[in-house]
């Protein structure tokens, strides 16, 4: 058996698979399960100051090669989170007990103003989380233009700066937008402005799906963020870019549903592989299956230590 043992920010993983943010994130169960089920770590869904209500229903399709979300991230706020998700998932076993939580737990956040993110720090931290990965993909009220803030790089630095400021006893690592002309180039600032890592990417779009026998998008909301196998080959070059650029620890993202696309995050430049769509293909337990999968690769390959093959692509 291959030494999948990974660490990331100093924080230790049993394998390289991550739940990523958005899916069975929402619960303290859902995300024992998970863990349960083989995953070396778990993100929340991204958790908002207030209650944030999502858009409407059909909010997904999913198909062979693709799938496409428009649910709005829907949460219910911060107060939720460090009442019940938190304190159920950890037991009470907040540091010093960090060994002994299921696995390490990635709190994601996101806001709508630069402020909000440096009042949701402050809540988090005290959460007891293992990293926090702040979500700058979502639109802003405060760009002239509505953008998110990780597609303009001044906004993606303001924000980094600030929660780096606030977060003292954990690793912050920022989630980027593949919707950018350089993911390279709002890494390198991110990463001059402190951040601790990446998580690249989150999804990309928006896109449209319309059914044409009704003659009308499948969504409500018309347009959604799009992930799934599709994706993979993009979200491999934007992990590939973002490494390049920074050198920093990321977590690859996107389109992942077997070990030997886990693998393939890992050479582009990931430490670790988050996974969500992947959930709706192969259920919870794709994780564990994912992991013997990596693990059967390494064997025939002659791998011995994950550690290996991380950014072996030049
Ligand atoms: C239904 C759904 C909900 C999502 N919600 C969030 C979210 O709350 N926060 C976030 O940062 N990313 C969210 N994402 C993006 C995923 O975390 C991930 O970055 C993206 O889907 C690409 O990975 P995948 O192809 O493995 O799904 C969501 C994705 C899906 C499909």
């Amino acid at each position: 058996m291959a030494n999948l043992k990974i660490k990331f920010c100093d924080v230790g993983f049993e394998n390289p698979t991550v739940l990523a943010s958005g899916i069975l994130g929402v619960t303290a169960s859902s995300l024992k399960k998970v863990v349960k089920d083989g995953a070396g770590g778990v993100t929340t869904k991204s958790i908002w100051l207030e209650e944030h209500k999502g858009h409407s229903n059909p909010t997904m399709l999913g198909t062979e090669n693709y799938f496409i979300n428009a649910v709005g991230l829907s949460d219910a706020g911060i107060e939720k989170a460090s009442a019940e998700t938190f304190p159920e998932y950890l037991d009470g076993k907040s540091p010093p007990g960090r060994d002994l939580r299921p696995a390490p737990i990635i709190a994601s956040i996101v806001a709508s103003s630069i402020d909000d993110f440096g009042e949701l720090a402050e809540k988090i931290e005290k959460c007891g989380p293992d990293i926090v990965e702040v979500n700058i993909s979502c639109p802003n009220v405060e760009d002239e233009f509505g953008k998110p803030f990780a597609c303009v790089a001044d906004d993606a630095v303001a924000v980094t700066k600030l929660v780096k400021g606030k977060i003292s006893s954990v690793p912050v690592i920022v989630k980027l937008s593949p919707n950018v002309e350089s993911i390279g180039e709002i890494a390198k600032a991110c990463a001059d402005a402190g951040a601790d890592g990446f998580c690249a990417v989150n999804t990309y779009g928006p896109g449209m799906v319309i059914d044409v026998d009704m003659r009308m998008p499948v969504l409500k909301n018309k347009v959604g963020g799009v992930s799934g196998p599709g994706i993979k080959p993009l979200a491999v070059k934007a992990v590939y870019d973002v490494f390049k650029a920074t050198g920093l620890p990321i977590i690859g993202t996107g389109g992942v549903l077997s070990g030997e696309d886990a693998i393939e995050m890992m050479m582009a430049g990931a430490r670790l592989v988050g996974m969500g769509t992947m959930v709706y293909y192969r259920g919870s337990e794709g994780f564990g299956e994912v992991v013997r999968e990596m693990d059967e690769w390494c064997e025939k390959n002659g791998v011995k230590n994950i550690e290996e093959i991380i950014g072996i692509i030049k």
